[in-house]
């Protein structure tokens, strides 16, 4: 499968999905991205399941890459690594004839994109996503970025992929807690999208749990298609693209509450319920839909209900959250299961009372 994805008037890429691929990665950079030097930034996790498959890969199209790791874990999406992966590549003769191949999960592509983004001004970018997460979501729509002190993802810029080469057979050897993960992004797709496609999720829990490469396969193609059509339609999130926030308000303020303790996932799929709920209460969201969120989240294994936090300190975490303009709280929230609502000024997002925030996360709290 082949998707599109348009970000503005004059940049495009492809995202290629197939079983297998990783072992076609030289010529598809080749193809899409060719360079006199080949530069693979992995996490070490990674790079001991796939290094080898992808630097063989990368032999065999007259490639002689040079392979550059990092400590696994959202610790190492820091300025510091960043340097010193640009400093490396710098050691190692890189010049603008370069691309750098991001094999691995959101960590190493928004690090890596990041490191492609500055480095002399910026070199073709392959993403080769490996989790569930990277490959639904953050492998697409062309931001990276690395963490500060000040907060999560401050410093980075727009550097759209030459191409995105998605292989799910490379899901064989994630962790089920990270797999979770990239469900929850699913769900969203979903939520925001189509109904027949939660029902699909909660009828494949099981495969989709145990990994099983045909469901994988079916469920990366359903959120990429869906991802990659919203993102093309509003790459600079003027419009559309923001309701691929669904749930986010409250995710991420759940996150800044717990010090980031909650995986981001689970944060989505409480925050999609508790979104659902205060929608409901204000008249937006049609009532059931927090119900049937639920259930299906549930089916795969993903919290819906806040820990215990008091409102008041969520709703104080909502007003650090970059979306808020102008001081007021924006949510991205659903009309019914299948589809964003729209607000009344034709945008995506809007405002909630603060009570019937407070009030659903109340009343779902463990
Ligand atoms: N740029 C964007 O648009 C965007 C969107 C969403 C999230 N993100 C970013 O993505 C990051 C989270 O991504 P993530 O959840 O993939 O984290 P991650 O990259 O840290 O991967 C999670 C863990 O899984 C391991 N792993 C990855 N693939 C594996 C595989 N195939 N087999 C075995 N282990 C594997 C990694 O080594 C790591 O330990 C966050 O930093 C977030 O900010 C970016
Ligand atoms: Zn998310």
């Amino acid at each position: 499968m082949r998707v599109r994805v348009r970000l503005g008037a004059s940049e495009a890429h492809d995202v290629i999905v197939g079983r297998g691929l990783l072992g076609d990665l030289g010529a598809l950079v080749a193809q899409h991205a060719p360079a006199h030097r080949c530069v693979v930034i992995a996490d070490d996790v990674v790079a001991a399941h796939y290094a080898d498959d992808a630097m063989t890969a990368l032999h065999g199209s007259g490639f002689e890459p040079t392979l550059l790791t990092f400590p696994a874990g959202e610790a190492s999406k820091t300025r510091e690594q960043w340097a010193r992966l640009t400093d490396l590549m710098l050691d190692d003769g890189c010049g603008r004839d370069t691309t750098v191949v991001a094999l691995g999960g959101g960590v190493t592509g928004d690090l890596a994109g990041f490191v492609a983004a500055a480095f002399m001004r910026g070199v073709p970018l392959v993403q080769v996503p490996t989790s569930l997460l990277a490959m639904v979501d953050a492998a697409i729509g062309g931001k990276t970025a690395v963490d500060v002190p000040a907060g999560k993802n401050l410093v980075g810029a727009f550097h759209a992929p030459a191409v995105v080469i998605v292989d799910p057979d490379l899901l064989r050897t994630l962790p089920t807690v990270e797999l979770r993960q990239g469900l929850a992004e699913a769900v969203k797709h979903g939520a925001i999208s189509d109904a027949a496609h939660l029902d699909w999720i909660e009828f494949a829990a099981g495969p989709l749990l145990s990994a099983d490469a045909d469901a994988l396969d079916e469920l990366v193609r359903f959120s990429i298609q869906t991802k990659a059509r919203i993102v093309s339609d509003d790459p600079w999130e003027r419009a559309e693209r923001a309701t691929l926030n669904a749930g986010h308000t409250i995710a991420h303020a759940l996150e800044r509450c717990t010090r980031f303790s909650i995986p981001h996932g689970d944060a989505v799929a409480i925050g999609l319920v508790v979104e659902a709920v205060a929608g409901e209460a204000a008249a937006i969201t049609e009532p059931g839909t927090a119900q049937r969120l639920a259930a299906v989240l549930a089916t795969v294994g993903l919290p819906t209900r806040p820990p215990a936090i008091p409102a008041a300190s969520v709703l104080e975490a909502t007003r650090s959250d970059k979306k808020g303009r102008g001081g007021t709280i924006r949510y991205s929230l659903l009309r019914r299961p299948g589809q964003a609502a729209r607000a009344g000024d034709g945008g995506w997002t809007q405002a909630l009372p603060d009570d019937s925030v407070a009030a659903a996360l109340d009343s779902l709290a463990r």
